[in-house]
């Protein structure tokens, strides 16, 4: 059979979604999740939208309003406090030193340590982004498309590049933002 004879099976058709949830997963309310996502004993907000192909891992914990966008990687040890964005193909990490193996055997969960991650309220992780495991992306801070975040982000700070470095120290948002929670703006 010629490839474009190949009959694919259609979402409309099956009415199946393709996706898995698993029962341990803590779904907050309004949760939106598109096809083809992988989600296992992480906690999601709620109003969280999360595109398709998205996985998060066990562990993992997703605000309210938090917005994650297609083909992203959300591992064991990532916590994105509320209303944080996450572009598309965005890769956490949790393990800094990653080996295949310990003493000529498959590692197991006894053998490393996962690394947490924090990405604060309000932030924004570009497209294309990799964070290195243990860093605090600071509220309301912006990666841009493509960087490799191996250090803390200040709030507020826009940060880009292999590695990434900073690009404008803050944000009028983030400032607005801080007045506002210290009561000092009407
Ligand atoms: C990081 C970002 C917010 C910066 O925007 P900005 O404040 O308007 O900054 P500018 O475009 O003026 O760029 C400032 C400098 O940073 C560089 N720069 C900007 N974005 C960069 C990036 N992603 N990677 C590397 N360098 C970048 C620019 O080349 C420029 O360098 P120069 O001064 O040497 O010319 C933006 O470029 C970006 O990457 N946004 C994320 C987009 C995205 O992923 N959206 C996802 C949903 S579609």
């Amino acid at each position: 059979m010629a490839p474009t004879d190949i009959e694919l099976p259609s979402m409309s058709q099956s009415h199946e979604p393709v996706q898995r949830i698993a029962p341990d997963v803590k779904l907050g309310r309004n949760v939106r999740i598109f096809s083809f996502t992988n989600l296992y004993g992480c906690e999601i907000g709620d109003d969280v939208k999360i595109g398709t192909f998205v996985e998060i891992q066990k562990g993992a914990k997703i605000g309210s309003r938090c917005k994650i966008s297609s083909h992203t990687f959300v591992c064991e040890g990532v916590t994105l406090e509320e209303e944080v964005f996450i572009g598309h193909h965005v890769v956490f990490t949790n393990d800094r030193y990653p080996r295949s193996t310990a003493n000529g055997k498959l590692q197991t969960e006894a053998d490393w340590v996962c690394i947490p991650t924090l990405v604060k309220r309000g932030a924004s992780i570009g497209s294309g982004a990799v964070l290195l495991c243990g860093i605090t992306i600071g509220e309301n801070a912006m990666i841009g498309a493509g960087s490799v975040v191996t250090r803390d982000v200040p709030a507020g700070a826009t940060v880009a590049g292999n590695p990434a470095r900073i690009v404008r120290p803050r944000s009028q948002k983030a400032d607005a933002t801080n007045l506002i929670a210290a009561g000092q703006s009407t």
